[in-house]
């Protein structure tokens, strides 16, 4: 591998392409996905050679031949994780290692190339490093989207012989426009996600490109995401757009639905059912249909329900609409086990609270 095993310093392996405003001015209100720093990762791999050229350089366009395979049959995957500045000064990752594995696992679906975690992660670490300064000091971080796609001009349909890495990283505030308001999602009962045997479990554009057309109808009706049921019987609850969903119980109890392979499996979902159980919380990962969801909110056994993800980490659900009418949950508010649940991911994240499952990784 040439690049990361490079011993110079990075300034020397450097075209430096500095952002006109600089951090400073583009991280007063960064939103989420729109302000992006100034260096990206890029690794090569074909069949022959499999991974070199490694490099961290300038962020810059990239140039693809037309027949490029992803352009036409979609052979990509993606993650998304985030860096934290922590109280202390300094710098720290969530869990990055089951990012590199996720990525791994999608890959390993979509008939591309396995990138050993430890370059994953290198790459995570130079990047997060050398942009360090495109890291919001208070309550924004620095989302970073590793992503792999298949370059090979060839218009034949089989897994492509060559593929590009790339690493680039995104300054970012709060992923819903309403900040910590309670989010309201839209129920299709038109369009689905994933079906089984097909992709729902891996982290590949196509996923979200099919769910699209659903996010549209979702925002055409006021709503900030969409919950998607299930492809064989448009019964069972699944997860959102990006996404996955919990309810609450009356008994304090979570339901979360299972990883059937139909839904993708979220490291902020792990997490939360691992830091639940740990305070002695019934977390049943069970179907829980969406007549179930409707009768349990109106005789008052269901208590809260929330959304939880890298990007927003957990939103509380005020309310789903749907054709057959809206079912506002509890009194439409943040409830009190969302919010601590809430309180206490983020602070492990932070660095404010101890780290007891060696989830946060300190790099700087
Ligand atoms: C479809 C979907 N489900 C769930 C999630 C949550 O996964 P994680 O907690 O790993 O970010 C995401 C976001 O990555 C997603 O895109």
């Amino acid at each position: 591998m040439q690049g990361f095993s490079d011993e110079r310093p990075f300034e020397d392996r450097l075209q430096l392409l500095p952002s006109p405003l600089g951090p400073a001015e583009l991280l007063k209100d960064p939103g989420f996905g729109k302000v992006f720093t100034d260096h990206m990762v890029t690794i090569r791999w074909t069949k022959d050679r499999g991974w070199h050229d490694a490099e961290v350089t300038a962020r810059a366009p990239v140039t693809l031949d037309p027949a490029a395979a992803v352009l036409h049959y979609g052979q990509e995957i993606f993650e998304g994780l985030k860096a934290y500045n922590l109280s202390d000064g300094s710098i720290a990752l969530f869990r990055a290692e089951q990012n590199a594995r996720r990525f791994q696992q999608s890959a390993a679906r979509m008939a591309m190339p396995d990138l050993p975690e430890a370059v994953f992660l290198q790459a995570v670490d130079e990047l997060v490093k050398i942009d360090s300064a495109w890291i919001p000091k208070a309550d924004g971080s620095l989302y970073l989207r590793p992503f792999m796609f298949a370059t090979e001009a060839f218009l034949g349909v089989r897994p492509s012989h060559e593929y590009l890495f790339m690493l680039i990283a995104s300054s970012v505030g709060s992923y819903f426009k309403g900040g910590e308001k309670p989010v309201t999602v839209w129920l299709s009962d038109r369009y689905t996600r994933a079906a089984e045997g097909g992709t729902g479990a891996a982290k590949c554009g196509g996923n979200y490109a099919a769910s699209l057309l659903a996010q549209a109808e979702a925002m055409e009706h006021g709503c900030d995401q969409v919950v998607f049921l299930d492809a064989a019987e448009h019964r069972w609850v699944e997860e959102l757009g990006g996404m996955n969903v919990f309810v609450v119980m009356n008994d304090g109890s979570l339901v979360t639905p299972p990883l059937s392979g139909t839904i993708l499996p979220g490291i902020t979902r792990d997490a939360i059912i691992t830091l639940a159980r740990k305070d002695g919380r019934t977390v049943r990962e069970e179907r829980y249909s969406m007549d179930q969801w409707r009768a349990d909110a109106a005789s008052g056994k269901l208590k809260e329900a929330f959304a939880c993800g890298t990007a927003a980490v957990v939103a509380s659900i005020g309310k789903i609409k749907s054709s057959k009418g809206d079912i506002v949950i509890a009194d439409g508010n943040t409830g009190p086990i969302t919010a601590a649940i809430k309180a206490k991911l983020v602070g492990i994240q932070r660095g404010d609270i101890a780290d007891e499952f060696g989830w946060v990784r300190r790099i700087g």
